[in-house]
């Protein structure tokens, strides 16, 4: 299949998560074409059911495509890959890159054997996370916890808005006061959102942990499945596609622009 320069590459979150795996994925290919999109009218996806997610988003992503034809499509988000990657890759005749949990990195790096999953609610339950864990960390003890809060954090950062620190702190809590927690070094960051506020983990942690989440890994495999594939001179515009455009968006603009996201749509 021949591929327009111009054709984008589409990067999928409920909310602005995605952009940390969209960071990682400009610094390998500056001048890509990017539209990133965020169900917003459906967000916050780690506090819905199975049900909803999977009903959502392959139909989501479908429309999207429809819209804009990019070259690849990402699912920015663990929530919706950890429940809706085979959905989605069935229902459409792009490549699709998914994100799922940096299992594998956080057993190979973990001296302790003892490392924690962070995520939303819905992420920490999955069997894909299981059958990870089972895979990679079989020797290892793997806690888990849902942070809905974290999420908003992160959020709220991108808007520009003051932070509690009691939220990244309740957070790592939920890892640590598990059996073994005092033990665990290493935090896979299995939601999107969370990279984005890394740094006021790391200032909350009761002791010193590392963290791992999928961006780099990530923009290498969008790097390898476009070898070859013509791009544009300079990075056009990046555009943001919301599935519902309030007041709230205005805040985000500096944030998007950082990221190269310059013109915001409604879908
Ligand atoms: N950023 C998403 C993830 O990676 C989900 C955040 C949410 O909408 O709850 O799981």
């Amino acid at each position: 299949m021949t591929v327009a320069p111009d054709a984008p590459i589409l990067f999928f979150d409920s909310g602005v998560g995605g952009l940390s795996i969209l960071g990682p994925a400009r610094a390998m290919l500056p001048t890509a074409p990017i539209v990133y999109a965020a169900d917003s009218a459906g967000f916050p996806y780690g506090t819905k059911s199975e049900a909803e997610i999977a009903a959502r988003v392959p139909a989501l992503l479908g429309r999207l495509v429809e819209r804009y034809r990019p070259r690849l499509a990402v699912i920015a988000c663990n929530t919706a890959s950890t429940i809706a990657l085979a959905a989605v890759r069935a229902a459409l005749d792009i490549p699709v890159v998914g994100t799922v949990p940096a299992i594998k990195p956080a057993a190979l790096l973990s001296r302790s054997r003892v490392f924690g999953v962070l995520g939303t609610d819905a992420t920490v339950r999955q069997p894909y996370v299981d059958r990870l864990a089972a895979e990679h960390g079989a020797d290892c003890t793997v806690l888990r916890h849902g942070s809905a809060a974290l999420v908003e954090l992160a959020e709220a950062k991108l808007r520009g808005e003051p932070l509690d620190p009691a939220v990244a702190r309740d957070a790592l809590a939920g890892l640590v006061r598990q059996q073994g927690g005092d033990r665990m070094d290493m935090v896979v960051l299995a939601c999107t959102h969370f990279p984005l506020v890394e740094a006021e983990l790391a200032a909350a942690a009761p002791h010193p942990v590392g963290f791992v989440h999928g961006g780099d890994g990530i923009a290498r495999r969008i790097a390898f499945l476009t070898q070859g594939q013509p791009w544009p001179d300079a990075a056009p515009p990046g555009v943001a596609v919301f599935t519902r455009l309030d007041d709230s968006i205005d805040a985000l603009r500096p944030a998007l622009a950082t990221f190269g996201i310059q013109r915001i749509e409604a879908l």
